[in-house]
């Protein structure tokens, strides 16, 4: 169950926003074909795979070095794969790329989806995700039309935690930040969309522990039912 952080719950939002790689799609599920690949390193593969591709967004964001997460994402595989000592050869990368254009949801996700979005509220996603790239990952999903919003940070050519990025939802919806619930998996995504003013909701999904950055997430939960549970009640009040 959702626990209220330092800050009282908003009682309702305009929207719920929401992360998309960690969140809503599993960047984890490359794991099994990466450990069929390189028995023994799949699950290495992936956790240096994902570390590596932040980072090269957080670099690139700093330095103005904007290169679409795409391309980010292969160049964090290669790198993942010479540090691991593992042969990727072109067939290899694209059976891995491919593998990360059709990534799992998590499974409660898509009735949780369904059930906002039948309580009337406005979906979006904000993602550091080119913008093929997301629309692909919805469709693989069967996410399609649940969505009013998809924004991505391929719009302002940067990265998450720049502002530019999250002003984008603002932008589009027309609200103010505070009105917007907006949900990561990702635990400095929720600190730094908190820090920029919306209401953040952190899925931890793993139990890890909080970043420390003298900041937490206004609500964390477990699953995306926990958002449902806060997002539908406080929506109806
Ligand atoms: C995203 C990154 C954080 O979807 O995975 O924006």
């Amino acid at each position: 169950m959702a626990r209220p952080q330092a800050t009282p719950a908003r009682t309702r939002w305009d929207a719920v926003i929401f992360d998309a790689y960690g969140t809503l799609f599993d960047v984890h599920s490359v794991m099994s074909a990466a450990e069929q690949m390189f028995p023994g390193q799949g699950e290495a593969l992936s956790r240096l795979w994902r570390t590596k591709q932040l980072e090269y967004s957080w670099l690139r964001a700093m330095s103005g070095r904007y290169k679409p997460f795409w391309e980010i994402t292969r160049d964090a595989l290669r790198f993942s794969a010479a540090r691991l000592g593992l042969g990727l050869d072109e067939a290899a990368e694209g059976r891995l790329m491919g593998q990360y254009a059709s990534l799992s949801a998590f499974p409660e996700n898509l009735d949780v989806l369904r059930a906002l979005h039948a309580g009337g509220l406005a979906l979006g996603i904000l993602s550091n995700g080119n913008r093929d790239m997301i629309e692909v990952s919805i469709r693989s999903a069967g996410m399609n039309g649940l969505f009013a919003h998809v924004l991505s940070s391929e719009q302002v050519g940067t990265f998450k935690t720049m502002s530019a990025v999250y002003d984008l939802v603002p932008q589009a919806l027309g609200c103010p930040a505070e009105r917007v619930l907006f949900v990561s998996s990702n635990g400095w995504d929720a600190i730094a969309a908190r820090w920029y003013g919306f209401t953040s909701f952190w899925i931890n999904r793993d139990g890890a522990p909080l970043d420390v950055l003298d900041t937490e997430p206004n609500f964390v939960g477990a699953r995306l039912n926990d958002v449902a549970a806060i997002a539908l009640n406080t929506h109806q009040s």
